[in-house]
């Protein structure tokens, strides 16, 4: 692989041992997929972070990495972590003391590394990607947004990899980052309908997933705000290996493919078909309902609050749970406070699938079908799919 100057003196160790053994990671992994060079980028993502995911094994990776001077190089940014960040969280939530301080040792190297303090997978809050530049991001629903809302290049890189990236400031120029990997490779039409709720939207992913796993699905859909596009995008890199579509009237780089390519057209009634294969449970059987996945922006809180407050409910009958960044849980404390009361917890930088839940319920609701992909399959947990407001609707009180 060629490498400049810079890149050969990190590699030689000549920058301290964190950037040698970062940058040997990303050489290595970028010669294994034939990538010719590195490329600079401007904002890493690192995701895979809580202490259930990496264990003792990480936490010491990382204070390695950092004792051996290791300091991004660029914009770097981490996901949600395995407990609530600044805010009480629901009872089933609450974590073990020791699970705790492991967790919070580990949200400590990296803001000492200099990551931002931003605990969330939409990165693409904290600072807008642009078109075109290279980013080196681990989680994916952020990947497929970075690639589909914004024009922005990445691949869907592994928790270390993105971490190395982020102390090198580069990433192997290979997949997504090159032009040609971007170009439309199957037609999906979805004509008589718009995607206009999370659950259609995340529908709609979750059909791509199953069915064009390894393209870039050129979507002819009105989908009608962005968040719809990110639920979709995170559905559909969850239940296949969807990094990137094209959305028409959305994505920067729609265009028509130079050749041919097949095309599929998606009805109402298949998504319709689709949600009963994945329901598991009834919204009747539901012990809680989970939004935010990925998280929301605050904004949700204070029309959650409205809505409740013009049906004049006292309190739901089941606890409703909204996900939002880590970094945002003290500009909402006093709205979190009166929201608990109404039971709707607030859950800053963490979700119920980053969790650990296993155990502590047998059935949720969701309007999220990324989270309805995996707390089957990681929490042994059944799903109900729904739209909060008819959760809201259904239990109140
Ligand atoms: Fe984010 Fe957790 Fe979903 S990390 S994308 S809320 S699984």
């Amino acid at each position: 692989m060629y490498l400049s100057k810079e890149e050969e003196s990190m590699l030689n160790g000549e920058e301290g041992e964190a950037a040698r053994l970062a940058m040997k990671l990303v050489v290595k992994v970028g010669e294994a997929l034939g990538a010719e060079r590195l490329v600079k980028i401007s904002h890493a993502h690192a995701s895979g972070i809580s202490y259930d995911n990496i264990g003792d094994a990480g936490l010491e990776f990382l204070e390695n990495l950092y004792n051996g001077g290791g300091r991004v190089r660029v914009f770097s940014t981490f996901n949600p972590v395995g407990m609530c960040i600044g805010l009480e969280p629901p009872p089933r939530l609450r974590e073990d003391p020791n699970f705790v301080k492991k967790q919070v040792k580990i949200i400590k190297l990296l803001r000492l590394m200099g990551f931002e303090d931003s605990v969330t997978c939409t990165p693409y809050r904290i600072r807008t990607p642009r078109l075109g530049e290279h980013l080196a991001w681990g989680e994916s629903s952020a990947v497929a947004a970075a690639n589909t809302l914004y024009g922005a290049r990445t691949n869907r890189e592994g928790g270390p990899l993105a971490l190395a990236a982020a102390i090198v400031g580069r990433t192997y120029y290979w997949g997504l980052h090159i032009e040609e990997n971007r170009q439309p490779t199957i037609r999906l039409r979805v004509p008589g309908f718009n995607i206009d709720d999370e659950v259609t939207a995340g529908l709609l992913g979750y059909y791509m997933g199953i069915n064009m796993s390894d393209n870039v699905p050129l979507v002819d859909a009105k989908v009608t705000s962005e968040r719809y596009v990110i639920s979709m995008c995170a559905a559909a890199a969850a239940s296949g290996n969807i990094a990137m579509c094209l959305v028409k009237g959305v994505s920067p780089e729609y265009r028509e493919p130079r050749d041919p390519i097949e095309g599929v057209e998606v009805s109402y009634s298949d998504l319709t078909s689709l949600k009963e294969t994945i329901e598991s449970a009834s919204l009747d059987e539901a012990e809680l309902f989970f939004t935010g996945c990925p998280h929301h922006d605050v904004d949700l809180l204070f029309q959650v609050a409205e809505y409740l407050s013009a049906k004049n409910v006292a309190k739901l009958k089941r606890e409703l749970w909204i996900a939002i960044p880590g970094y945002r849980a003290s500009k909402v404390r006093d709205l979190a406070d009166a929201l608990r009361r109404k039971n709707v917890y607030v859950v800053p930088g963490t979700c119920i699938v980053v969790s650990r839940l296993r155990g502590k319920a047998d059935a949720i609701a969701t309007d999220s079908l990324k989270t309805a992909f995996y707390m089957p399959r990681r929490h042994n947990i059944r799903v109900a799919l729904s739209t909060i407001w008819e959760f809201i609707d259904k239990f109140s009180a």
